[in-house]
Order: structure tokens, then sequence, then C-alpha cells
């Protein structure tokens, strides 16, 4: 019998943290496509930032070995010998907001071609509801010429970390679970009790499971959407929005969510893989996508109000030099991907403003690659007659603005992460 040997398969903001953790307890395989990230990651560093260079090379083992610790390679031989394989990449959207299973597919050909009897495939990724069962494990079954069900097993725990956020670590979030039989639930649950001190809840399906996860984001996506829409009415009220959630939110049920603009690959991105299975069954969702379309109105609606208020000053906006305080898609964290402050940024170019981008966090390198913008990790020596503060990262608390601004200038706080007397105007 195998022992119980774990291969990760995708080492990114979900799969470091999750083969860390395993690693504490069983001998770890981690695979990933990104050779420099392979090699980054042995050398015991991880640039992501959600594992500390310590915590990680407290766990990196030379070589593949039985024994506790992490391993970290792109070649498949490493990981034949594994019996459970997690597969952890990304899920992303295409332009047209269609979810691209093209890595989950690919993941699966990877563990098809090492599958042996008896192994267990764990899916992570973010997906619509019925995705494992219709879609993955298909192509397991073709590429090892085994049954399902009948030869390996599948399972589906959906990843509830929060990048950047060093007090919800993933041992401290309670996990879902499932399996594809009741035996196999039971079995994946207690693999992951063995490391999630939080606990877990077994799910009674796969597909359970996969919709609880969506439905977390799509959740959040919603309320958050309603606060935004309260934020446009009620600066057409003159009346501060966050003045009237503190007092709304001293009511027991009142749920404490803030305006913003609603980027990263979860949140902004999950809700269009339920939309597309619902409008696969002939209903078209409603709320989910009206709440999509507002969030993804915020970037334009920051550069309008950042311009208005502006104009209200006499600031001449044609060549105006803007500061944009922050391009990750959140707070202390340096991930860059669907970031919405390129909105603002685009909104605010279309206006023939100057923009320069001050981000300790972000790689400016990635920054240039994805959005071919140029970003600095040093805070400029000029000054603007706007700064807009798009990411809280705790740097930005102790900024002096006046040695920012212009002599007539704008502040503007997306985040609200200012004092009043710092700024102009928040959303
Ligand atoms: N980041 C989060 O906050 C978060 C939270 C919960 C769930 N999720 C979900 O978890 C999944 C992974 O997200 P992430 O943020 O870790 O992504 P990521 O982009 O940080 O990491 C994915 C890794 O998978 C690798 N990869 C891609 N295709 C591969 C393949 N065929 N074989 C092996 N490796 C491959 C990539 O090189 C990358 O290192 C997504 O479905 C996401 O929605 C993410």
């Amino acid at each position: 019998m195998k022992k119980d040997k774990i291969a990760i398969i995708g080492l990114g903001y979900v799969g470091l943290p999750l083969a860390r953790l395993f690693a504490t307890k069983y001998s770890v395989v981690g695979f990933d496509i990104n050779t420099k990230r392979i090699s980054e990651l042995m050398s015991g560093n991880d640039a992501t930032l959600e594992v500390s260079d310590e915590v990680l090379q407290a766990v990196l083992v030379d070589e593949p070995s039985e024994k506790a610790g992490l391993y970290c390679t792109d070649s498949l031989e490493d990981i034949k010998d594994c019996k459970y394989y997690v597969v952890t990449v990304p899920t992303p959207v295409d332009k047209n907001n269609r979810p691209v299973l093209t890595p989950l597919i690919k993941a699966s050909e990877t563990v098809g071609s090492v599958l042996e009897k008896d192994d267990v495939v764990i899916y992570e990724s973010t997906v619509y509801p019925g995705a494992t069962e219709e879609e993955c494990i298909p192509v397991l079954e073709k590429v090892s010429g085994l049954t399902f069900n009948q030869d390996f097993f599948a399972g589906y725990s959906p990843e509830r970390i929060n990048p950047g956020d060093k007090e919800h670590t993933v041992e401290k979030i309670l996990k879902v679970t499932s399996g594809s039989t009741p035996e196999i639930g039971k079995k994946v649950d207690d693999l992951y009790k063995s490391v999630i001190i939080a606990g877990t809840h077994l799910a009674p399906t796969i597909k359970v499971a996969e919709a609880a996860k969506v439905i977390e984001n799509s959740q959040r996506d919603i309320n958050i959407a309603f606060v935004n829409e309260l934020a446009k009415i009620f600066n057409l009220m003159d009346v501060n929005t966050h003045d009237v959630l503190e007092a709304a939110g001293t009511k027991w049920n009142f749920l404490p969510f803030k305006p913003g603009l609603v980027g990263g690959h979860c949140i902004g991105v999950d809700p269009y893989y339920l939309a597309q299975k619902a409008q696969e069954y002939g209903y078209n969702p409603e709320i989910i996508l009206a709440g999509r379309r507002m969030n993804d109105s915020m970037g334009d609606y920051v550069a309008s109000e950042v311009v208005k208020t502006m104009i209200r000053k006499d600031i001449k906006i044609k060549g105006a030099d803007i500061l944009i305080l922050g391009i990750t898609f959140k707070e202390n964290c340096p991930d860059v991907r669907n970031t919405k402050a390129v909105d603002v940024i685009a909104a605010l170019k279309e206006y023939g403003t100057n923009i320069t981008i001050f981000d300790p966090w972000a790689n400016a390198t990635e920054v240039q690659h994805e959005y071919g913008l140029t970003s600095v990790n040093k805070l400029p020596s000029e000054k603007f007659d706007a700064v807009i503060l798009t990411v809280a990262h705790s740097e930005f608390k102790e900024l002096n603005f006046d040695l920012l601004k212009k002599e007539t200038s704008v502040v503007y706080d997306v985040k609200n992460s200012l004092l009043e007397s710092q700024k102009d105007k928040g959303l």
C-alpha cells in the first residue's frame, strides 16, 4: 500500500501555503510548470510573501523523500508515487468574462498521466458547481485509463485563504471538504483535519462544496456592490457614506461592508463562474451580474469624482500631475492580478492627465508586463495636482501628504483610510 504522500499541483498563493502546512506532517511534493517559481521556492524564498522564508526553509528538503517535508519540482517523475494529488491551479475568466478551465484541464492531464489505483485527486481551485465531475474527471479517466470511483477517487475542498492576511492563515480557517463517495469524503476530511486547526466541514457531495465556495465570493461581491451603490447615492446627497455605515452598523444584523474597487482573481471573477453555469441551465442571473456591473463601474466613477473635485478647485485637468498610491489589487499584498486601480488610471489618462504610480509592494516589472504601466517603489519627490489613495497599504498611513501636494491640489481617498483633515474627498 502507498504511503500518504501528497502532491500539490500549482504552487501559487493557494498551493504553497497548503503544501507548507501538509509538509509539517506528510511527505509533500510541490509541482509547478513555472521553473522560475520552483528555483525560487527551493532557494527558500516565496515572492508572493504568503510564506515567510524562515517558515518555508523549515520544511524544505533537498530531495524527494518518504519523510515529512516539502520538495518542489517541475518534473513529473517526482510526483509519480504520490497517493493524494491536490490541484491548486488558477481558474481565471477571459476578456468576455467567460470561465477559462485550461489550467485545470492541463493539470488534470498531468495528474492523469501519473495516476494509479486507489489514488485520490482533490481539487481546490474555485469553479462552478459540477466542474470537477463534468470537466476534470473525464480527463483523468481518459489519460490514466482508470475508472472513476472504482480505480481512483476524487474530492473537492475549496480554499478560503485571504492573501496578505497574516492572521487568518490556512490552518486557522475552517475548511469545507467533500469526496466522490461517502468513504472518500471521510478520508479527504480526515486528511485536512490532521493539519487544519480550525477544523473542517464535510459537505455531502463535491457539487455542494463547489457551490459553497462560489457563493461565498458572490455574496461578498453583491454586498460590496450594494454599498458602492450607496456611496454613489449619498455622494449626490452630500452625505458621508462612512458616517451612514457606522451609524447603521450599530444594529446587530447590519453587515459591515465598505465601498471600494473590487479586483483580484476571486471576488471579481468567481461570480462569473456561477453566472455562466446558471445561464447554461437557462436561468439568467440578475442580481449576480448587476453586482458585477456595479463593482466594475467604480474605477470610472472614482476618476470622474477626482476630476470634478479638481475642477471645483480650478485645477487644470489636461496635463495635471496625478499620483496613484497603490497598484496592487488589495492592501499589504504584492498581487497585481486584475487590480482595478488600472481602471482609475485608464479613465484619468483619457482626461489627458500625467500619471505617476507609487506602490512599495508591487513588482514594477510585473506591473509593466501585465498593464504596460510604469510604477515605482520609492516615494516620488515631485509635487502633484492630485493624489489618489487607491490601496490601503499600511505604509500610506505614515505619509506626509503636504510633501506630495502642490499649492492647490486634491487628495482623494478610495479606501477611507485617511483622516478627514488629510483628504478633500473619498468614496
Ligand atoms: N489567491 C486567493 O486569494 C485564492 C483564495 C481562494 C481560492 N483561490 C483559488 O485557488 C486557485 C489558485 O489561485 P492562486 O491565487 O493560488 O493562483 P496563482 O496564480 O497564484 O498560482 C497558481 C500556480 O499554478 C501554476 N500552474 C498553472 N498551470 C499549471 C499546471 N497545468 N500544472 C502545474 N502548475 C500550474 C502556476 O504556475 C502558478 O504558480 C484559483 O482557482 C483561485 O480562484 C484563490
